[in-house]
Parts: structure tokens; C-alpha cells; sequence
């Protein structure tokens, strides 16, 4: 039986079918947010489980990772890290390209965010096919930092993101189908 928390997360999402494109089913997490206790909880469950893990780094991907990453990192006393979309970072950045269904797009990272050795945690919404995940953990191990685990609200199993996170843990609240 699923904890009750979990379950008031799982019927917060609104799921819209053919958005942006015919055949997707969008997971749109803007109607969890609207709920103050429903979000409190995702952010809770996460803090649950990070603290006291040693955590120094919460990276979260743009743009959805954006709204989760920041309250979990201050709660458990990391630091936060932007991962963006290319040309939005002032200074000296990485860059790790990944597929989409047509064509690539690319996350940056600034270089001097972590020091080598620093266990750090990312953050987004959804994992889906797993390549945006995959190009983080790519970010962070490049800059030298430990990749403890990934955590997202919601995976879609079926495409089998998990299998792309060159064995990295990932946790999810919500499994949607
Ligand atoms: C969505 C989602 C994840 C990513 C997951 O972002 O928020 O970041 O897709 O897909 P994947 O596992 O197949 O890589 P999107 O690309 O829509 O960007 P946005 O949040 O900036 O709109």
C-alpha cells in the first residue's frame, strides 16, 4: 500500500494527453504545486531521504529541476546548482549534448561549482528516456564531484530511462503509465 503522501502526490499530477505533440502523455506537475500541503509533501519525502546523507550539492536541471531543487537543498544544507540550457550561465561552463526524438539539445554547468570529491544530488521533474539525467551526472563527474543518486516526482518506466543512468541510483515518488 502506497504511503498516503505519495498517493495525494500521484493524484495532484495532470496528466494531458497529446501535449506538446500527438501520442505524448504530459506529466504537468503545475497542478501539484497549486496544492500547499501536496507540494510541501514531495519536498518533504525528498528531505527525508537526503538528510544526514552527507549531501554538499543539489544540481537541478532546467527548467522543472528548478522548482524542487532549491527548497531541497536548503533544507538538508547543500548548495544549489543550476544545470542550463546552452548560453544562459555568465561564466566559464562545461557542456554535455544529448538526443532528443529529433535532433540534441545540450546542459551547461559553471566549472568552479563543485570542488572534487563533493557529494552532490540531481534533481528534475520527470525522467523520461533518461538523457537529461544522463548529461548531468556526466556534468558533475567531469567537474569531479560524486554523483550519489538521482531523484525525480515521476518516471515513465516504460522507456526505460533508469537503464541510462550508467548505474547511478535513481529515486522516484511516482510511477506514471
Ligand atoms: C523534460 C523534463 C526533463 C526531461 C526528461 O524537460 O522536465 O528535464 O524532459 O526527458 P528525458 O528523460 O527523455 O531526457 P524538457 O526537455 O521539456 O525541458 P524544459 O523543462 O526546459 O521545458
Amino acid at each position: 500500500k502506497l504511503e498516503p503522501r505519495i498517493e495525494g502526490i500521484a493524484s495532484s499530477i495532470r496528466v494531458v494527453p497529446h501535449f506538446p505533440k500527438p501520442g505524448i502523455m504530459f506529466q504537468d506537475i503545475t497542478t501539484l504545486l497549486l496544492n500547499p500541503k501536496v507540494f510541501k509533501n514531495t519536498i518533504d519525502l525528498f528531505v527525508e531521504r537526503y538528510s544526514g546523507m552527507d549531501i554538499s550539492v543539489v544540481a537541478g536541471v532546467e527548467a522543472r529541476g528548478f522548482i524542487f531543487g532549491p527548497s531541497i537543498a536548503l533544507a538538508i544544507g547543500a548548495k544549489f546548482i543550476p544545470l542550463r540550457k546552452p548560453r544562459k550561465l555568465p561564466g566559464e561552463v562545461i557542456s554535455e549534448r544529448y538526443e532528443l526524438e529529433y535532433g540534441s539539445d545540450c546542459l551547461e554547468m559553471h566549472v568552479d561549482a563543485v570542488l572534487p570529491g563533493e557529494r552532490s544530488l540531481v534533481v528534475d521533474d520527470l525522467i523520461a528516456t533518461g538523457g537529461t539525467l544522463c548529461a548531468a551526472i556526466n556534468l558533475l563527474e567531469r567537474a569531479g564531484a560524486e554523483v550519489v543518486e538521482c531523484a525525480c516526482v515521476i518516471e515513465i518506466p516504460e522507456l526505460k530511462g533508469r537503464e541510462r543512468l550508467t548505474g547511478k541510483p535513481l529515486f522516484v515518488l511516482v510511477e506514471s503509465h
